[in-house]
């Protein structure tokens, strides 16, 4: 039904007409890239414009809908777009932070209240989930994935889809989703923003573009194209990625709209030779949409009059975004998504701040705790100090969609004062330059049993755009951890951040560190709930925290070398390792630390061999022996010993969030068949390769083989 809509509204449509529903603009209410064209009414108006973003509210909405649909000659409605990354108006911690909780019924569920905050403000479609593998902490878009491994950023990804576009497109509380940046953005070199990327067929289809696949297939509704170039041809003209993968490969069948001016960057990247050429590219690759470029508002009735363009592909672009608009139910009402007396109800209400508590505290990772200093003990005297302990502002961390940063989030020192304790706050220094009461919180750190510091980067520091040399906290951070460590007291490093950071000086500073990521609007509730026990932190790390900096690239899924460091009865100086510091990163992906303690079994296995009639099954008893009660993430890693091309030395194929009552054991089981261990050759066939296999399962990466099995073709 919907095709025949699709089709005789074509009909009717002139070749400017088809142009306009191409073209998406921003309005001039948020900044997200560097050019704004403030004529996107006028462009408006005259038909020239599919889709609209930043611009948000029922009332901002409906007045923009209404010009479309009355001023225009065909009154098609348009769609509304934004970035909501990480919640709408209740802010949720950074995608990278909510992935370390590894609960995907969490993860939807946050997806699925930014949905609803966003839907009811008129808004239809959000540029996330951002499911780019980012393997480089200096890259500051690391903050919005779900980490480093493909595996589980894949799971992750879907989790957030799901919650983002529900069970149907017309129901009025979901969104469209946009999986971006298409593709391998995260591995831009150097770990700079839109910068090139350079990496062999093989790394890119077994490691970058899996989330792409799954999400193609699970029905996501769009895509973004990615900045940068990959292996010299910009992914905003790149045929082979947008026609030949997505498409013919795994039959696509949303739209693909650009990142931003991606289509004029290609005149940039040296790839095009102007604009219109630029267009063209874009065009016949198969970008359906151009975002605020205005390379095919302006061009392209040009290209197609010369036949560069052939109308047969404009009409296949505009097809994918109309069907999408009726799948909305716009054509039905166009007005469906502004509802102003639902916005009251919906946004930020106890139910929704509740669940930002939730999924922070359950984000949060525990990266030390000696001597079992935390939790704390609610009569100790404690002094709370640092740049971000009484932040509003920061705590919600990089692109927050509406959320506000002027009172509405709740700060750790709120987050205190909640649990009725005798505490005393000085900031001790700002984020980055300079020291601020400084003497006061000397002194209150003096008078306590234990001092409390809230650490870490500002929101611009991480994100789009804030690519980082350095991974360490600021220097007048550092300055002052220093002096407060003077103090011979216990110390507790609480840090927000959007990145791996270096964490070698503090490590040995401090007696705990709880890494909050940047937590969200109910941030101060959910870090005092974790340091005073009333939830017990069971966050595991998505990302490698190497030792230095010089480590980079590292991630736990590395390639073995010829000459491995630990091989047996080699003379040390020739083996792949530095000369000043070990290869092992400072916290390995995976890792999390508990209040409480599990002891894993060896694993069972059903049988030895793996065919492709018989699956193995993996059981493993994980036992809580400590005091309390917790959450384990039970992890499966795999090695392929030896293939047709070289294998990573593990690689996660499973893992399972569970509950632990102190004293209770759980028989958790894993399935593996051969398909998880397929993987693309160095023919690009995904193939299944004969041998043999270890596993073993754990709570972390870092973890020894514990069993083998062979995988036999038949
Ligand atoms: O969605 C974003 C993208 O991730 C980065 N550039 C701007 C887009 C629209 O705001």
């Amino acid at each position: 039904d919907i095709e025949r809509r699709v089709d005789s509204i074509m009909k009717l449509m002139t070749l400017k007409e088809k142009i306009g529903q191409t073209v998406l603009y921003t309005t001039e209410h948020d900044v997200t890239g560097p050019v704004i064209d403030k004529n996107y009414l006028n462009y408006l108006k005259s038909g020239g414009v599919g889709a609209l973003f930043n611009a948000t509210g029922s009332a901002f909405t409906r007045k923009l809908q209404k010009i479309a649909v009355e001023e225009t000659r065909l009154g098609i409605p348009l769609i509304f777009g934004y970035d909501v990354i990480h919640g709408y108006k209740t802010i949720f911690p950074i995608p990278m932070g909510e992935a370390s909780s590894w609960d995907l019924d969490l993860i939807q569920e946050s997806a699925r209240i930014a949905a609803l905050e966003a839907s009811v403000e008129g808004l239809h479609w959000t540029f996330a989930p951002m499911v780019d593998i980012a393997r480089d902490p200096r890259w500051g878009r690391i903050a919005e994935g779900a980490g480093e491994d493909t595996y589980l950023c894949t799971r992750v990804s879907e989790a957030r889809v799901k919650g983002f576009q529900g069970e149907s497109l017309n129901n009025q509380e979901t969104i469209l989703a946009c999986a971006k940046h298409y593709a391998a953005y995260g591995a831009a070199q150097a770990g700079r923003d839109y910068h090139t990327v350079d990496i062999s067929k093989n790394t890119l289809h077994n490691v970058y573009l899996p989330p792409f696949e799954a999400l193609a297939k699970a029905g996501v509704a769009t895509m973004m194209t990615s900045f940068n170039e990959i292996n010299g041809i910009p992914a905003t003209g790149n045929h082979y990625l947008l026609r030949d993968i997505l498409r013919e490969q795994w039959n696509f069948d949303g739209f693909v709209v650009t990142d931003y001016t991606s289509i004029n960057e290609m005149v940039h990247h040296g790839y095009a030779e102007n604009l219109k050429h630029a267009g063209e590219l874009a065009m016949n690759a198969g970008v359906d949409m151009d975002l605020q470029g205005g390379v095919y508002l302006e061009h392209m009735e040009a290209s197609i009059r010369e036949g560069k363009i052939s109308e047969e592909r404009l009409d296949e672009a505009v097809k994918a975004i109309l069907k999408m608009k009726f799948k909305l139910g716009l054509f039905d009402d166009p007005y469906k998504y502004c509802q102003e007396e639902k916005e009251k109800a919906v946004i930020l209400n106890q139910e929704h701040l509740e669940a930002a508590r939730d999924v922070a505290r359950k984000s949060m990772v525990l990266l030390k705790n000696d001597n079992a200093i935390l939790p704390l003990n609610k009569e100790q005297k404690i002094a709370l100090v640092g740049p971000l302990a009484n932040d509003e502002y920061h705590i919600i961390g990089n692109w927050v969609a509406q959320g506000d940063r002027n009172g509405t989030a709740v700060s750790v020192v709120e987050g205190f004062k909640e649990k009725s304790i005798d505490f005393n706050y000085a900031k001790g220094c700002n984020i980055e330059n300079e020291l601020v009461d400084f003497s006061k919180a000397i002194s209150i750190a003096k008078e306590a049993d234990v001092v409390v510091m809230v650490m870490g980067e500002s929101e611009r520091m991480s994100g789009e755009a804030a690519s980082r040399t350095s991974i360490k906290l600021p220097a007048i951070q550092r300055s002052f951890i220093n002096e407060i460590n003077k103090l011979n007291k216990p110390l507790v490093l609480v840090l927000m951040n959007g990145r791996p950071l270096d964490l070698s000086d503090e490590v040995r500073q401090v007696d705990a560190i709880l890494e909050t990521w940047f937590p969200g609007t109910s941030g101060g509730h959910a870090i005092a709930d974790v340091l005073f026990g009333d939830y017990n932190p069971s966050g595991k790390l998505t990302v490698t925290f190497p030792r230095t900096i010089g480590q980079i690239p590292i991630h736990y899924n590395m390639k073995n070398t010829g000459r491995p460091a630990d091989i047996e009865g080699a003379n040390e100086r020739y083996t792949s390792k530095y000369i000043d510091a070990p290869n092992s990163p400072l916290f390995p992906f995976g890792y999390g630390l508990s209040y409480t303690k599990f002891e894993y079994g060896k694993p069972e296995l059903s049988n030895n061999e793996l065919t492709a009639d018989q699956p193995i099954s993996i059981k493993t008893k994980i036992t809580n022996i400590g005091e309390r009660m917790g959450e384990e993430v039970v992890q499966l890693y795999v090695r392929d010993r030896f293939g047709s091309i070289t294998r990573p030395v593990k690689e996660l194929k499973g893992f399972q969030k569970i509950t632990l009552e102190k004293g209770e054991s759980k028989v958790v089981t894993f399935t593996l068949s051969v398909d998880d261990l397929k993987f693309f050759d160095d023919h690009l066939d995904f193939v299944n390769e004969a041998g043999e296999y270890d596993l073993f399962v754990a709570g972390s990466s870092d973890h020894e083989f514990t069993n083998s099995f062979s995988l036999v073709l038949k």
